[in-house]
């Protein structure tokens, strides 16, 4: 089943001149499909705002990871709320609605806890949105819907995809098989799909005409990818960096298990793949890593650490950690303080474990106290946070390229990315946002480094 976009929609949206406005949270999915919605909704002749007030058209993209993640979108809905009371005093109608993730686990419950919300549309779903919009009366739309949405999402029009930046997320992998037993995203992503590696590459290279010159290919499990003619991620990689205007490529969110050789090889063979590699381990003791249903050991992932530094020696590493997953002991802790201090990483982020309705963890009966969370959490963090000021340390004096992406705080200072992700700021002229520039990191800040440009290239 499917609803072509109807250009006399567009027509009528666009001569009433309706505004739409999104909000995203979560994941860098989420971010992705939050720009395709807004997409479609261009196409439909809505045009875009930043002010929730101005809207017609409002839509949160939702995420469903952990508790306060979910939370926050009941908040937002209150806020809402309100604004489509003011807009109904003045006359003006609002539509509201709720995508992403809570919209696929919770349904219809969002049109009892919020009876503002308008729609509730599933992640496989938001393709159907100019139908949506037409329908009477609330609707909920979250069966996993059998056609491809990217095959039924209109392209971007040309206004939508010029000054988008200089870096861009392209989703070549939804779903997730793995079933770790803390996650949602098996049950609001559904199962692992590729998109065809031609029409991902059509994509990036009508962003790289718009500008774009970075880009990171995203998925839950990005380097399960494989698409239906065999390409697997080192070839995408690979034929990307071929596309002109392509000058850095990235890859996330990957899981050890997908780690395969081809993938390893890149690293030391595609120069313009970014030396990084996130590579969530969650836990550093063999004994939780089973009860997470991860399928390998903290030996498996260590070898996968060592191999590709082999192939790549000044390459990043950066991951994922929960604390406090059921059954989670002292000793397990420290196993996994253990790890980090082995694998030694550029940064990673610590989660305080979020009891999930519906996942097989949120049942168990070993839940660990709210209080002692708290704790391994601080202690891990610092670690974490030690070892991310020492990898930032270590690139003082080091030079490499930066894509310059906006103005800086100060005048005549860009601000960009090194290679590492980290945020860079320099004195560089403004025309040199958007192109790769050679710069030497001479200081670092809290939060950032400051480097000087050493040429153009
Ligand atoms: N597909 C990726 C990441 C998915 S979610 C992977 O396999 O690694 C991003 C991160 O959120 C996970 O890596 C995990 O660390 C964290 N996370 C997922 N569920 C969680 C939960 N119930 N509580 C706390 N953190 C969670
Ligand atoms: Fe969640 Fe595990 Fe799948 Fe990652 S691999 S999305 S953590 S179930
Ligand atoms: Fe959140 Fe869904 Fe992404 S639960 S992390 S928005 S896949």
């Amino acid at each position: 089943m499917s609803h072509p976009v109807s250009p006399d929609a567009a027509d009528a949206a666009g001569a009433r001149g309706e505004r739409v406005f999104v909000k995203s949270f979560g994941c860098q999915m989420n971010v992705y499909d939050s720009q395709r919605m807004t997409d479609l909704a261009l196409t439909q002749g809505y045009s875009e705002t930043a002010d929730i007030a101005e809207a017609d058209l409002v839509v949160f993209n939702t995420c469903h990871i952990r508790e306060r993640a979910a939370e926050k979108l009941y908040s937002e809905l209150g806020k809402a709320r309100e604004v489509k009371q003011a807009r109904a005093a003045e006359g003006k109608a609002t539509k509201l609605v709720v995508a992403g993730c809570v919209a696929q686990a919770e349904g219809r419950e969002i049109l009892r806890r919020q009876s503002a919300v308008d729609i509730v549309v599933g992640p496989q779903n938001y393709h159907r949105l100019p139908a949506l919009l037409r329908a009477r009366g609330a609707v909920v739309d979250t069966d996993f819907a059998v056609e491809d949405k990217f095959e039924q999402l209109p392209p971007p029009t040309e206004a939508a995809t010029r000054g988008r930046g200089v870096s861009a997320f392209v989703t070549v992998q939804e779903g997730c098989d793995k079933f770790c037993a803390f996650c949602v995203v098996p049950y609001t992503r559904g199962a692992e799909v590729s998109r065809p590696a031609d029409k991902i590459l059509a994509e990036i290279a009508r962003l790289a005409e718009a500008g774009a010159c970075e880009f990171t290919l995203i998925g839950q499990n990005v380097n399960a990818y494989r698409d239906e003619d065999g390409i697997g991620l080192a070839a995408l990689l690979s034929r990307a960096a071929d596309l002109p205007g392509v000058a850095r490529l990235r890859y996330s969110t990957s899981h050890p298990n997908d780690m395969d050789e081809a993938l390893i090889a890149a690293h030391a063979e595609n120069p313009k793949l970014a030396p990084c590699l996130h590579l969530p381990v969650q836990s550093g003791s063999n004994r939780i890593l089973r009860a997470m249903n991860r399928r390998h050991d903290v030996a498996a992932y260590l070898d996968i650490i060592a191999r590709v530094r082999r192939a790549r020696p000044d390459i990043a590493f950066s991951s994922d950690f929960i604390v406090g997953f059921p059954g989670e002991t002292e000793a397990d802790f420290e196993a996994t303080l253990a790890l980090v201090e082995a694998v030694g990483f550029a940064f990673a982020y610590a989660f305080k474990y979020s009891s999930r309705p519906g996942t097989p963890a949120a049942d168990a009966p070993d839940q660990v106290a709210a209080a002692v969370i708290e704790a391994r959490h601080a202690r891990l963090f610092a670690l974490l946070e030690s070892q991310r000021q020492a990898f930032n340390r270590a690139t003082v004096g080091r030079r490499f390229g930066v894509i310059f992406d906006k103005p800086g705080r100060h005048p005549g200072q860009l601000i960009g990315r090194s290679p590492y992700m980290q945020a860079v700021h320099a004195e560089a002229a403004a025309e040199r946002i958007g192109l790769m520039s050679q710069v030497e990191i001479v200081d670092i800040r809290p939060n950032s480094l400051r480097g000087r440009l050493v040429e153009a290239s």
